[in-house]
């Protein structure tokens, strides 16, 4: 969906300057920033990923492009099992969600319809950001992007959501600390994330291979029948696994405690919590800054 508005809402995800719209037949083909750093504008879809990468990305950039490649396949491939369209399970996570105000859901994944997790949000309050370009046109406001360079205003959304992203993303620190600064004082962060696999020892890891692989083969039964099943799981089993990653898809698998005690040390409080098994929702809420007396 191009919409015009996406526009005012960008800033430069390197400086946070504002960013001049360059426009050529009536639409915006560049956005420029003070500091002279441009992006492209694709089918009304806004590029805003640096191109070079800052130096603190560069180490591990290569490998989470493999890893987003072979996660494209796989939610492209098997969209029920890798995306979260179940509106069951999505449901219990919104029991502990604050979704109100202006809404960024970080990694929204690459599908042409939002996620079922947000599917309550008024359009106009919703903007999707994924370093996956994927489906377009997407039915919603979106932004090519990633976590650890946001490309808004400090304090422009009032919730963010990281819905079975956190996981993917380069560096949870640096996300984390962006999504707190686009956060209006007293916004909510949401988060629904893995629990497993705590255990770094290799019988634990090949333990969770296996109840992964065993997940998604039943899943693709179920949606694309046995034989082409079996395609899909050989397809998956093929998949590279880049050097320093956990598996086909994760570098890391960050523990909801250590990101529950990293946003507490950024002032985040009032946890709300709900156990779902083998993964966990939560959120948090950014405190309001006391104002001085007058
Ligand atoms: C398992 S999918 C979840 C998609 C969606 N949230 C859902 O639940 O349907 C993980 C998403 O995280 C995105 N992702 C990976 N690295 C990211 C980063 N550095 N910043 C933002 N999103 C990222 C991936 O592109 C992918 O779309």
């Amino acid at each position: 969906m191009a919409d015009q508005r996406i526009y005012e809402l960008l800033v430069c995800p390197v400086t946070h300057d504002r960013l001049e719209s360059v426009e050529q037949d009536g639409c915006t083909v560049q956005l420029v920033g003070a500091s002279g750093r441009r992006y492209y504008v694709r089918e009304g879809v806004p590029s805003m990923i640096p191109d070079p990468v800052p130096a603190v990305l560069a180490p591990h950039w290569r490998t989470w492009e493999q890893l987003q490649d072979n996660g494209l396949y796989a939610y492209i491939a098997l969209p029920a099992a890798n995306t979260s369209q179940d509106t069951e399970e999505t449901d219990r996570a919104l029991e502990v969600f604050h979704l109100s105000g202006r809404v960024l859901d970080i990694g929204c994944g690459p599908l042409r319809k939002r996620p079922a997790y947000v599917r309550n949000i008024p359009l106009e309050d919703y903007v999707g950001l994924d370093p996956l370009l994927g489906e377009q046109p997407r039915e919603f406001r979106f932004v090519h992007g990633i976590a650890e360079l946001l490309p808004f205003p400090d304090q422009s959304f009032g919730a963010v959501v990281f819905y079975s992203s956190l996981d993917h993303v380069l560096d949870v620190g640096l996300a984390l600390g962006q999504a707190a600064r686009v956060l209006q004082q007293g916004g909510w962060i949401n988060i629904w994330m893995d629990k497993e696999p705590q255990e770094e020892a290799a019988t634990g890891r090949i333990v969770h291979f296996v109840q992964r692989a065993a997940r998604q083969f039943r899943a693709a039964v179920r949606e694309l029948g046995i034989l082409r099943a079996i395609r899909y799981v050989l397809r998956l089993a093929k998949l590279p696994i880049p050097e320093g990653a956990r598996d086909q898809f994760h570098h890391q698998f960050p523990k909801p405690d250590e990101v529950i005690a990293v946003l507490e040390r950024m002032g985040f409080g009032n946890l709300k919590s709900r156990d779902l098994g083998t993964e966990i929702a939560f959120s948090m809420q950014r405190r309001e800054v006391p104002r001085p007396a007058e």
